[in-house]
């Protein structure tokens, strides 16, 4: 089985200034020195840049929290992959449960959005995740199955290995119930599951957990053998507190 490397990432959502980003990254880099892992900062659009320039010559990468598939036209307010791309920004979050949620993003635009991040070189951060009321109706592996095949469509099998998947239940995020590694586990797995019935390149995929991801229990969720990472809200917030995550990867 090939060795995957760890991704943690911070997704600030819409928190951060340009000069709060660029204190962030300041107190961020001598925490993480010695890390080995794959460290992402998805900062809002106005606070890239501030964040590229002050992660050259470090292992951090930078990642948009979302993208249009066109590459360019009447879309007021949005933003290409092509942007995103000559700010040296490496990835972008699609599909996060906010987006699905608060702005109407669906799964017909991912099945666009992931391949356009692609074609661009941006790596893209699949969010996938099942409601409160589906894991009560044991509809979790139905909804998880559901969101691939519709958002991965037109992604081809050996085109896998270049996306990340983010398992985020909606129950967890921003709740502070995270899903016991167990769950977390279970979905994970099955996620892998899905993904080597495309015959792509399964193994070499970083599944994260994202819902509550805390230093406390950051340690333990890393540890299941499908979990190659974290996506971090809240707690990705605090330098100090996003280090010890990161650390404990
Ligand atoms: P949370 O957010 O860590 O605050 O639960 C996770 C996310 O939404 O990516």
């Amino acid at each position: 089985m090939p060795e995957r490397t760890p991704y943690v990432a911070a997704n600030w959502k819409m928190h951060k200034t340009v000069a709060e980003a660029g204190e962030f990254v300041d107190a961020l880099l001598p925490r993480i020195a010695a890390t080995q892992s794959d460290v992402v900062i998805c900062a809002p659009f106005t606070a890239l840049s501030a964040v590229v320039e002050r992660r050259y010559g470090t292992a951090v990468k930078v990642a948009a929290q979302n993208m249009h598939e066109e590459a360019s036209g009447a879309f007021t307010g949005e933003v290409s992959a092509a942007m995103l791309v000559e700010l040296d920004v490496e990835a972008v979050v699609l599909g996060h449960s906010e987006r699905r949620q608060l702005f109407g993003e669906t799964d017909g635009e991912l099945a666009r959005k992931v391949p356009a991040a692609l074609d661009a070189g941006l790596e893209p951060i699949l969010c996938v995740g099942e409601s409160e009321e589906a894991r009560d109706g044991g509809q979790t592996e139905a909804v998880l199955e559901r969101q691939l095949q519709a958002d991965l469509a037109d992604v081809p099998g050996e085109a896998l290995a270049g996306i990340v998947i983010a398992y985020e239940p909606i129950w967890a995020i921003g709740t502070g119930r995270t899903a016991t590694s167990e769950q977390a586990q279970e979905a994970c797995a099955y996620i892998r599951d899905l993904l080597r019935e495309r015959g792509g390149a399964a193994e070499e995929v970083r599944i994260l957990y994202g819902g509550s991801v805390k230093p406390a229990n950051a340690a333990e969720l890393l540890g299941q053998p499908d979990i190659d990472g974290a996506l971090v809200g809240g707690a990705s917030l605090d330098p100090a507190e996003f280090a010890e995550i990161v650390n404990a990867a």
